[in-house]
């Protein structure tokens, strides 16, 4: 049997007309105290992304250079989620179908997305604004048409995309609204229950691709027995979210670190986060940076694997560097 070619691509943050409008500070414009709008000023600048409503042009790229694929996995954070509560705000929900639509237009049913923290919402970093709504929840199963759990099977390898804020819901709590939390905790039930039958009935001679957005939900897989049994069968995740690999790698140096309670929320919950990095490891995490990369380091890009049927020879990832056109 010929092998196989998939296309991973992750964090492409597309903004359609309606996000653009609203500019590239639209996030700085949000923070009320000056120095930390000047520290979030400086961090978009020089480490993240200084021009976050210009990463559509990436994904136009992407499609003109990327070959034919027997999959394509899209790994979360479709939209800029410029309004902060995911794609129940038209604007966001707007520019998420634009940028499926064209890798839909290009791939068809062969192209599998993802849910990402962004598509749902959550407090953001330095402004406090935001959060995560149902109603986010509703504009993607619905509107958009995400899947909250879906597998394909390629010869001996199944790929599995999963769920990360559902997941890892029970750090979330603080995100959520009041009277919302039953529903959420309703709607992660039926997807650990959705896995674990997924894992209980994998063959053992088939190897696991696993597309999980945030590895913070890791450890929140790591509870559940069925997935425990079936984790020599993962060869990789793919996880997206930290946008670099120099996130990964800081992200393991401060597993180290316990958690931080005494600066707010946002850092609270990602100390706690780290602190349960460890639990990564069993995954075999792979990153895929984001389509655009960050400011720092120019590193954006995409995945080409190349899968033997048989599952005989391990995946073969190759990265496609996309870099920023000069100013
Ligand atoms: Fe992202
Ligand atoms: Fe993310």
């Amino acid at each position: 049997m010929k092998p196989m070619k998939l296309i991973i691509l992750s964090d492409i943050h597309y903004t359609g007309a309606a996000e653009r409008a609203r500019g590239n500070d639209y996030e700085l414009q949000a923070i009320q105290h000056p120095f930390m709008r000047w520290l979030a000023g400086r961090y978009r600048r020089h480490i993240w992304m200084r021009y976050p409503m210009g990463r559509a042009a990436f994904l136009d790229r992407f499609l003109a250079e990327a070959g034919p694929a027997d999959a394509v996995v899209v790994d979360g954070d479709h939209s800029g989620n410029s309004a902060f509560i995911g794609l129940s705000d038209p604007a966001s929900l707007a520019s998420a179908q634009e940028c499926l639509a064209k890798i839909a237009a290009r791939y068809g049913d062969k192209a599998h997305f993802v849910f990402g923290d962004h598509e749902l919402g959550k407090v953001a970093m330095f402004s406090g604004q935001g959060g995560m709504y149902l109603a986010s929840w509703q504009a993607c199963t619905e509107q958009l048409g995400l899947k909250r759990f879906w597998q394909v099977t390629l010869g001996n390898y199944v790929l599995m995309g999963v769920t990360s804020p559902l997941l890892a819901l029970p750090a979330s709590q603080s995100d959520t609204q009041p009277g919302e939390w039953p529903e959420w905790q309703r709607l992660r039930a039926e997807h650990l229950a959705e896995i674990r039958a997924a894992f209980d009935a994998l063959q053992p001679q088939q190897r696991v691709l696993l597309f999980c957005h945030d590895p913070t939900a890791l450890p929140f897989l790591h509870e559940e027995e069925s997935v425990r049994r079936r984790l020599p069968q993962i060869e990789h995740t793919i996880i997206g979210h930290l946008h670099s690999d120099l996130i990964l790698w800081k992200s393991r140096l401060l597993a180290w670190v316990p958690p931080i309670s005494f600066m707010g929320h946002t850092v609270k919950k990602m100390s706690s986060a780290l602190s349960q990095s460890r639990a990564w490891r069993p995954f075999r995490v792979k990153l895929c940076p984001a389509l655009a990369g960050i400011e720092l380091l120019d590193d954006g890009g995409y995945f080409t694997v190349t899968l033997d049927p048989e599952a005989q020879k391990p995946a073969e990832f190759v990265f496609h560097r996309l870099r920023r056109p000069p100013e």
